[in-house]
């Protein structure tokens, strides 16, 4: 396959969700006719209102939530089709999450924090590779320095990196970041997406990004705006 070829990553077809009790007031339909598809390598932004169901769409990609009707197809594969094992391997190992607030675990330092994604894997002959990769990512977003130190003794650009990092542990196909940058500061969301660019860029990883921010979604390679649960 030539360098110019697109690789479809992921295919969302004609997806509806809805909330609430069937058949009662409270039913509503977030996601309508929704489609999609996203190459490998590419960098999406998702803008629109609160409410507009950026997370709900994010959640069927990551099949933490199951569409009502609709197709989610990861490397050609129809996610309703795998079994409860196979979902387990493809959010623990093609998804990696990064979230508004970042959920380290506080009595874990920061690279036990980066390395609980390896926990739950089988294979543990890899332990030494994955400390040795979560040295590197450490390093690379300029961490180092704190590798010991608890989520508590950081700052919040600082635990959002840390963030990225832990989602990057296990090279999962697709980046998944629900406004990363919501509660930092102007400074350290700049700093948070000018790495989340050179992931993309220098890695190749595939990235969906949620933002409020107009400034921010403009770096990505595309934006799609959710309107009236469509794209
Ligand atoms: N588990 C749920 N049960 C019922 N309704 C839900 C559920 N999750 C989301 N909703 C509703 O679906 C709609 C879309 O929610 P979603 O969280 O996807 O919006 P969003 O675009 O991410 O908003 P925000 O920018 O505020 O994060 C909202 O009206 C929300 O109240
Ligand atoms: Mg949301």
């Amino acid at each position: 396959m030539s360098m110019n070829d697109k690789e479809v990553l992921l295919r969302l077809d004609n997806i509806r969700k809805e909330y609430g009790v069937p058949g009662t007031a409270n039913r509503r339909t977030v996601l309508s006719k929704l489609s999609l598809i996203v190459n490998r390598g590419e960098s999406i932004a998702v803008i629109g209102p609160s409410g507009s169901g950026k997370t709900t769409l994010l959640n069927l990609i990551a099949a933490l939530d199951k569409p009502d009707a609709g197709l989610v197809e990861f490397n050609g594969r129809d996610l309703a089709k795998l079994t409860a094992n196979e979902l387990d391997t493809y959010r623990n190992r093609s998804i990696g999450q990064i979230f508004q607030l970042h959920h380290l675990l506080p009595q874990c330092t920061l690279l036990e924090n980066i390395l609980i994604p390896t926990l739950a894997r089988p294979d543990k002959t890899k332990r030494l590779f994955y400390r040795e990769r979560a040295e590197g990512l450490v390093k690379r977003m300029g961490l180092w320095e704190m590798r010991n130190q608890y989520p508590g003794q950081l700052s919040g650009g600082e635990c959002q990196r840390t963030a990225i990092a832990r989602a990057l542990i296990i090279d999962p196909d697709l980046l998944l970041a629900d406004e990363p940058t919501g509660a930092l500061d102007e400074a350290n969301a700049a700093n948070l997406i000018e790495l989340l660019t050179e992931i993309n860029k220098l890695d190749g990883k595939t990235i969906i990004l949620v933002t409020h921010s107009a400034e921010l979604a403009g770096r990505m390679g595309r934006v799609l705006e959710l309107k009236d649960g469509k794209i």
